[in-house]
């Protein structure tokens, strides 16, 4: 018996079957940050192709945060119409959309932003981007959080259905949170209860824009798998500390960009090497009770079936493979086995790309 394709919900949130589509930024925006045609087309066979819900890209929340080009932006209410046009193409073809909204704090291309220096909770060279960040004054910090309230506004009128905050993979909650990249003594830093403070905003800030009964849910890092960052006990705490808050659902992802072992990996190619947060997921199952997510490396049907069964998790996230395939889903339940995805990144390269892409079916290969 499936369990992929059993419908699943949470907070009022019906699914038609247990498959997400991880948040992936698609480069498909204006230059702007407004909705495309093309993100439309995209949103609308992502819906087609099967989804029980489908995250969108990143969204930037406030201009500061801007970390890539072409993401879809909803820090201003002028995004709001094109938005909500994403969103009647999804709910026409039976599917639900939430928004990922972002700041992307240390991770920011300078370049991106038109200054030396992104934002961040404390002054931690960042390698890959080889910049230091400027350390927030207080003003800004409460600047940003209201700032993640005023985007849940605006996701609530444009028609989404929940909101995931981006908590992982090194962007300014996460900075927060981390022990690696929060150094600060104030209200925002110092201990693991002081380093939630910015999140415990962010979220209260979210709630009260978008109401008690909307679904709020975060994608988490288990681990950032640098020295001194946080550990898969530390982010539970944290999970925990979000559900008595009144979090509907949580995604375990891991990795910040300098981190050895990353969010999105290359050389999956057993099933063994697949589901490469289902530990960290089986540690959080055993603690919480709000809805799990699994996202990394889940390529197989039957694996997916299979940490369903087990509860290590109650709904499969999958995003390089619906790049590729965006039907996989519809793929799945007619009988195939596994994504043709072979996870080599290609479609990381956005800064070359015109826009994110599978790279693989440009070259032929099957
Ligand atoms: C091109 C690309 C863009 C991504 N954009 C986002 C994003 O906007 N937000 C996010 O949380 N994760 C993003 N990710 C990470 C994925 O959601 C996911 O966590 C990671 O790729 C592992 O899952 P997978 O093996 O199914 O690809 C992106 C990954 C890729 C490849």
């Amino acid at each position: 018996m499936s369990m992929l394709f059993e419908p699943f919900t949470f907070a009022g949130m019906e699914l038609r079957n247990r498959i997400v589509r991880s948040a992936t930024y698609e480069k498909r925006a204006d230059v702007d940050g407004f909705v495309t045609e093309e993100l439309i087309t995209l949103y609308r066979n992502l819906a087609k192709g099967g989804a029980g819900l489908i995250i969108t890209g990143n969204a930037l929340v406030h201009v500061s945060g801007r970390s890539v080009p072409q993401a879809i932006c909803i820090h201003n209410d002028f995004y709001i119409d094109k938005l909500k046009k994403l969103t009647e193409a999804v709910h026409k073809k039976s599917g639900r959309v939430a928004i990922q909204l972002v700041h992307g704090g240390r991770q920011c291309f300078p370049s991106m932003l038109g200054t030396e220096r992104p934002l961040a909770p404390s002054e931690v060279y960042e390698p890959t981007l080889k910049t230091t960040p400027r350390a927030m004054i207080d003003e800004e910090i409460w600047q940003i959080i209201e700032s993640f309230g005023d985007a849940a506004r605006r996701a609530v009128y444009a028609g989404f259905d929940g909101i995931q905050v981006h908590g992982a993979h090194g962007y300014l909650v996460n900075n927060f949170l981390s022990p690696y990249t929060n150094k600060r003594t104030d209200y925002w830093g110092g201990d693991e209860e002081r380093r939630f403070h910015f999140l415990e905003e962010v979220f209260k800030s979210i709630r009260k824009e978008a109401g008690d009964h909307y679904p709020i849910m975060i994608k988490l890092n288990s681990a950032d798998f640098v020295e001194g960052g946080l550990t898969v006990q530390e982010s539970l705490k944290i999970a925990k500390r979000l559900e008595d808050m009144g979090l509907d659902a949580v995604e375990v992802s891991g990795g910040i960009y300098e981190s050895q072992l990353k969010a999105a990996r290359t050389g999956i190619k057993t099933v063994e090497q697949e589901a490469y947060f289902r530990e960290a997921a089986r540690t959080f199952k055993k603690e919480l009770n709000i809805p799990l997510m699994l996202v990394g490396g889940i390529r197989s049907k039957t694996l997916a079936e299979d940490i369903l069964r087990e509860g290590d998790a109650d709904l499969i996230s999958l995003s390089r493979p619906l790049i590729r395939e965006p039907d996989l889903p519809n793929k799945f339940k007619e009988g195939k086995e596994k994504a043709d995805c072979i996870s080599c990144n290609g479609c990381m390269r956005f800064m070359k790309l015109d826009m994110v892409r599978c790279t693989q079916l440009e070259k032929g290969a099957d």
